[in-house]
């Protein structure tokens, strides 16, 4: 694997799960792949799971780690091309990039939306020049419109769980103060059907997300139904995709917040959630404190999903 930003660079789904249940069996059986390797983390986002799993991982395999916060230390960077760069910015990220890649072997960036212009965005502009300029390895650590190492460590942690071959898996819209980026249940949607679960997404009307990510998913605007049978449940808040409110808060409706009465509809599911999460907005503290909460089984196996990828990238070196 050369890079890793979604679901396609994983390969057989089947195959990188079983790889990821053996690594996690034995997490420290390639301490020599890493030797004499370095990984550059940057972070353009702030990061509690992403920054502790991933350095987890690549110790692990025997890397060197270095962090390195953008907005924190570094230079002010510009972003845009054709910018008089007479401003706040003394440093280019197209020189800042390829700067980056001379110090390690592996580069995880972290990069969110900007809701600034959705084009940028959904073209991963940041991503994007990381891969092209850094002449490095460079995977996702959450980028503006996908979140893969949560995906895969979802999707991880749902094989552990799950009590038949093919769950209902409802992803369900839920409230939240401020906009969100679309990167996680994007990227979710894109996981489930690529592992072909039954799959539903229910979120407020003006709240689809792209159809390139939801696919086949069958999209309601009622949550009551939607988690009527359901096996686990993925809660997550994100804003408006559609124009012309992309990035906006339309809706702060409680009603869709999930409580042990909207569980009760469920196959007695399991609850699921990336973190950070916002109780009483998004889940409700019996939900989230119930044995049927996985958020803390999802978090664990981040290390585990970020150590397969790593170990594939430095196989590939
Ligand atoms: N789920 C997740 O990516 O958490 P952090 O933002 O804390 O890294």
């Amino acid at each position: 694997m050369r890079h890793f930003t979604n679901v396609n660079d994983i390969g057989d789904l089947r195959i990188a799960l079983a790889e990821a249940l053996e690594v996690k069996k034995d997490r420290f059986a390639f301490t020599e792949l890493g030797k004499n390797k370095t990984l550059l983390m940057i972070f353009f986002n702030s990061s509690l799971r992403t920054r502790l799993s991933t350095q987890k991982a690549a110790m692990n395999l025997g890397m060197n780690v270095i962090v390195l916060d953008v907005n924190q230390g570094a230079w002010k960077l510009e972003t845009e091309r054709g910018v008089i760069m007479d401003g706040d910015k003394p440093e280019h990220l197209l020189e800042a990039i390829p700067v980056m890649g001379c110090y390690c072997d592996v580069i995880g960036v972290r990069s969110f939306a900007r809701f600034e212009s959705k084009t940028d965005d959904y073209e991963e502009k940041i991503l994007n020049q990381f891969i092209k300029y850094s002449g490095r390895p460079v995977f996702s650590m959450e980028a503006a419109t996908r979140h893969p190492l949560q995906s895969f460590a979802d999707l991880i942690t749902i094989e552990e769980y799950r009590k038949n071959d093919r769950p209902k898996i409802v992803m369900t819209w839920a409230p939240h103060p401020k906009a969100l980026p679309q990167a996680v249940p994007n990227s979710f949607a894109e996981w489930i059907n690529a592992a072909g679960y039954d799959f539903v997404i229910a979120n407020p009307e003006g709240y689809d997300l792209d159809p390139k990510f939801t696919g086949n998913a069958v999209v309601t605007h009622n949550q009551d139904e939607a988690l009527i049978g359901a096996d686990f449940v993925y809660a997550k808040n994100w804003s408006a995709y559609t124009d012309p409110n992309y990035g906006k808060v339309l809706s702060t409706d409680r009603s869709w917040t999930v409580t042990s009465e909207k569980m009760a509809l469920t196959n007695n599911a399991f609850f699921m959630h990336c973190l950070p999460v916002r109780r009483n907005m998004i889940v409700s503290d019996d939900v989230i404190e119930a044995p049927t909460s996985l958020v803390i089984p999802e978090a664990a196996n981040r290390e585990i999903s970020a150590q397969v990828v790593l170990k594939r990238i430095l196989e590939s070196l």
